[in-house]
C-alpha cells in the first residue's frame, strides 16, 4: 500500500497507526476487533495542498436521497458540516440542487433557492462552483418524461432550460457538466433512457454545448460519466464523440471522469493514461465525483483489508489527477459518511467517504491529503 501519514497534533503517524486510529487492525492481524475511534477533526485543509491550477471540490448535500433520509437538511441545518465544506474545499458542486427534478417541479416553474444558497456560500468562502448537470437521463421530472411533446417542443424545452440556468449563473459557475452519462457501459448512446437523445441523438449534445456557450461564453463545458476511468469501450465512445464535436467546432472544453470506485473491483490502473488521451485532444479533464466504497457489515463497519484498499484507491486516483497538468479539478462526491449516497444505492457497501459519521478523519482523508501534496512532498 502507498506510504500514508496521518498528521495529528504535529505528530506523523504511520499507515498502521492511522488504520488503528480508525478502529481497524493492520492487515494480517487475526483479531479484527475494532478499537474505539478517537474523534480527530482534520488538521489540514485539503484546499491548501495541491499544485496551482487544481481545485479540490466536494458535492454539497441536498435534495436527491437526502430528501427522504429523515435527517434535517444537511446544508441548511448542520453547522459542523457546513464548516467542513468551507474549510476543506476550494470548489463545490450541487449534489442535486441543479438537476431538472429539483429545479423544475413544473414546466413553468424554476425553483432556484437551493442552488442559489450553495453559490452564495461558495462566493463567501472563496470557492469556485461546478455546475451539475443539464442533459441527463436520470432525475428528470415526470412532466418532462411522461409529457407529450413534439420534437420541436422538446428541443425548445432544453434550449430554454440551458439558457435560463446557465444564463442565471453567468460568471459564477466555472465548469458545467453539460451532458452527463450519455453512453452505457458498452459505449452505446443511451437513446432509450434519455428523452433528448431518444429523439435527436448526439446532435442534441452539440446543441446543448452551443446553447450553454451562448449563455456563458466563459464557462468551461464538459462531458461527464462513470466507468470511464479506464481505456475501454465506454471511454473510447467519448473519445470518438469528443473528436467529432471538436472537428465540428462545438464548444467542448473538458472531459469529466466521475470516479465512483469500489474495492470489489480492481483499481483502474490506466487512469492517468486515459486522462491523457483526452488532454491530447486539447481538452482539460477532471475527476468529478470521487468516492471509494467498501463492503460493510450490518453496522456499516468495514474489514481492515478493505480499508487499506480504500486508502490505496483514493491515493492513486488523486495521484493521477495531480500528475496530469490539465486536470483542473478533483471533486469528492460527499465528504462524510453521515450523508453519503452510497449505502442507499449499493447494497452491502458503504463507508465510502474520507470523514466518518462524526466528521472525524479516516485513513482515506490522509491518503487524499498526501496525494494532493504531490510526489515531491
Ligand atoms: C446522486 C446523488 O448523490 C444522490 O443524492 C441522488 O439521490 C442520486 O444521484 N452520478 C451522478 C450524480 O452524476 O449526479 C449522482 O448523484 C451519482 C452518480
Amino acid at each position: 500500500m502507498r506510504a500514508t501519514r496521518l498528521v495529528r497534533n504535529g505528530a506523523v503517524l504511520s499507515a498502521a497507526a492511522a488504520l488503528a486510529l480508525a478502529g481497524c487492525t493492520s492487515a494480517g492481524d487475526p483479531s479484527p476487533t475494532p478499537t474505539p475511534t478517537p474523534a480527530a477533526a482534520p488538521d489540514v485543509a485539503l484546499r491548501d495542498l495541491p499544485r496551482a491550477g487544481l481545485a479540490v471540490g466536494v458535492a454539497v448535500a441536498g435534495g436527491g436521497h437526502h430528501a427522504a433520509a429523515g435527517y434535517p437538511d444537511p446544508f441548511g441545518e448542520d453547522d459542523a458540516y457546513r464548516d467542513v465544506i468551507a474549510e476543506q474545499f476550494s470548489s463545490v458542486t450541487h449534489e442535486n440542487q441543479l438537476k431538472w427534478e429539483f429545479l423544475r417541479p413544473t414546466r413553468e416553474e424554476f425553483r432556484f433557492e437551493g442552488a442559489d444558497a450553495v453559490i452564495d456560500f461558495a462566493e463567501e468562502n472563496g470557492q469556485q462552483v461546478r455546475g451539475h448537470t443539464l442533459l441527463w437521463h436520470s432525475q428528470n421530472p415526470r412532466w418532462l418524461t411522461s409529457g407529450t411533446f413534439t420534437d420541436e417542443e422538446m428541443r425548445a424545452l432544453l434550449q430554454e432550460h440551458i439558457a435560463t440556468v446557465v444564463g442565471r449563473y453567468k460568471g459564477r459557475i466555472v465548469h458545467w457538466d453539460v451532458a452527463n452519462e450519455i453512453f452505457d457501459d458498452s459505449g452505446v448512446l443511451r437513446t432509450e433512457e434519455n428523452p433528448f437523445l431518444a429523439r435527436f441523438g448526439t446532435t442534441i449534445v452539440a446543441d446543448a454545448l452551443r446553447w450553454a456557450h451562448e449563455a456563458d461564453p466563459d464557462a468551461v463545458l464538459y462531458l461527464n460519466d462513470f466507468n470511464v476511468e479506464s481505456v475501454g469501450p465506454k471511454s473510447d465512445a467519448y473519445l470518438a464523440l469528443a473528436t467529432e464535436l471538436l472537428a465540428a467546432g462545438a464548444p467542448l472544453h473538458g472531459f469529466g471522469v466521475q470516479g465512483h470506485l469500489s474495492t470489489q473491483y480492481p483499481f483502474p490502473g490506466d487512469l492517468e493514461t486515459n486522462l491523457r488521451r483526452f488532454t491530447d485532444l486539447g481538452l482539460e479533464v477532471a475527476i468529478t465525483e470521487l468516492d471509494v466504497r467498501v463492503p460493510v457489515d450490518g453496522a456499516g463497519r468495514a474489514e481492515p483489508d478493505d480499508v487499506e484498499k480504500q486508502v490505496e484507491y483514493y491515493g492513486r486516483a488523486v495521484d493521477a489527477c495531480v500528475a496530469v497538468e490539465r486536470c483542473t479539478s478533483l471533486t469528492l462526491w460527499g465528504v462524510t459518511d453521515r450523508y453519503s449516497w452510497v449505502p442507499g444505492f449499493f447494497a452491502g457497501e458503504g463507508s465510502a467517504m474520507v470523514l466518518d459519521e462524526d466528521l472525524a478523519v479516516k485513513p482515506a482523508f490522509t491518503a487524499v491529503a498526501d496525494a494532493l501534496r504531490g510526489p515531491d512532498a
